[in-house]
């Protein structure tokens, strides 16, 4: 009887433990979680709503959870005085009325120039008054803005250009306390298209979920050696859906991970997508989105 005893209790260790790794991967039990349950098509609000409002401002993000995204999406650059600005480009000149890097810019510098003038004027159709002025913002004042209401999904852009941008990054989301106590409870996601900043992250702390930003320049194909490999640090993979296949789609899901494709911008594309069986997309539009999921 005592042998058999400490067999059942090490058979529920056992099963304790293999379920908890299947919670860390997908967040079962916890339905409330968008991010981790391949179940639930994950929106992800690409630069904001920035189809409708300048990209990566305050304006656009607040669109986007208005749209019902169910993250914001953050590209990070960092300046001269090491802060952490939402920003794509390394350069000002495509989304502010300044020029040059970022990095050659202190935040105050960035501070005075206008980031939405430059929409109204590439879609007039869009533009609104209230656009003209609007600041670059800090990663710290979109948090302070959303709060831990807020889900952030956030890339480190150019990680080799900015050196200590992973240690800034944790240290912000330890400070709001937005890393949770395992994978599902985090309300980040970290995506790059860099294996060696996704690497750092997670030596830094292994409990925020990753994604594998993929870059390629032609129709892909993954081998499960590529997936075992970015399985030892992320739970999901990032490819442009532009030059992947179904096949492509079900080898990620074969191996238990998350594949978010971008940037998916028609209901056309959406809905191959969906059929091929990715677990959520970047989009402009997330309330476009929203309409599809609703229909199927
Ligand atoms: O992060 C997903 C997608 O945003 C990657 O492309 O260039 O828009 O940052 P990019
Ligand atoms: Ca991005």
């Amino acid at each position: 009887m005592k042998k058999f005893g400490t067999s059942f209790v090490i058979l529920m260790v056992f099963m304790v433990i293999c379920t908890s790794g299947l919670n860390v991967a997908y967040g079962k039990g916890n339905g409330k979680d968008p991010s981790l349950n391949p179940n639930r098509i994950l929106n992800v609000a690409h630069r904001g709503a920035s189809g409708y409002a300048p990209e990566h401002t305050l304006v656009s993000y607040e669109l986007g959870e208005r749209l019902k995204g169910d993250y914001i999406e953050i590209d990070l650059q960092m300046t001269q005085d090491g802060k952490l600005i939402a920003m794509h480009d390394e350069k000002l000149d495509r989304t502010t009325n300044g020029t040059g890097y970022v990095k050659d810019y202190t935040l105050a510098e960035i501070k005075q120039l206008d980031a939405g003038s430059w929409f109204n004027e590439k879609y007039p159709d869009l533009a609104k008054p209230e656009y003209v002025g609007l600041k670059v913002p800090t990663l710290e004042e979109i948090i302070q803005k959303f709060g831990r209401s807020g889900r952030y999904y956030i890339e480190t852009k150019s990680p080799d250009v900015y050196p200590g941008m992973e240690e800034e990054l944790i240290r912000i989301l330890d400070k709001y306390k937005l890393i949770g106590q395992n994978a599902p409870s985090s309300k980040v996601l970290i995506q790059s298209f860099s294996p060696e900043s996704l690497i750092k992250i997670h030596s830094l702390n292994p409990k925020v979920p990753l994604v594998q930003l993929i870059s390629y320049s032609k129709p892909a194909t993954i081998t499960d050696e590529e997936l075992n490999n970015i399985k030892q640090y992320a739970i999901g993979v990032g490819p442009s859906y532009t030059k992947i296949d179904q096949e492509y789609v079900e080898k990620v899901r074969e191996h238990d991970m998350l594949i978010h494709p971008y940037t998916v911008n028609t209901r056309e594309d959406m809905e191959k997508l969906l059929d091929w069986g990715v677990t959520g997309m970047f989009t402009n539009y997330p309330d476009i989105l929203n309409e599809v999921l609703k229909n199927r």
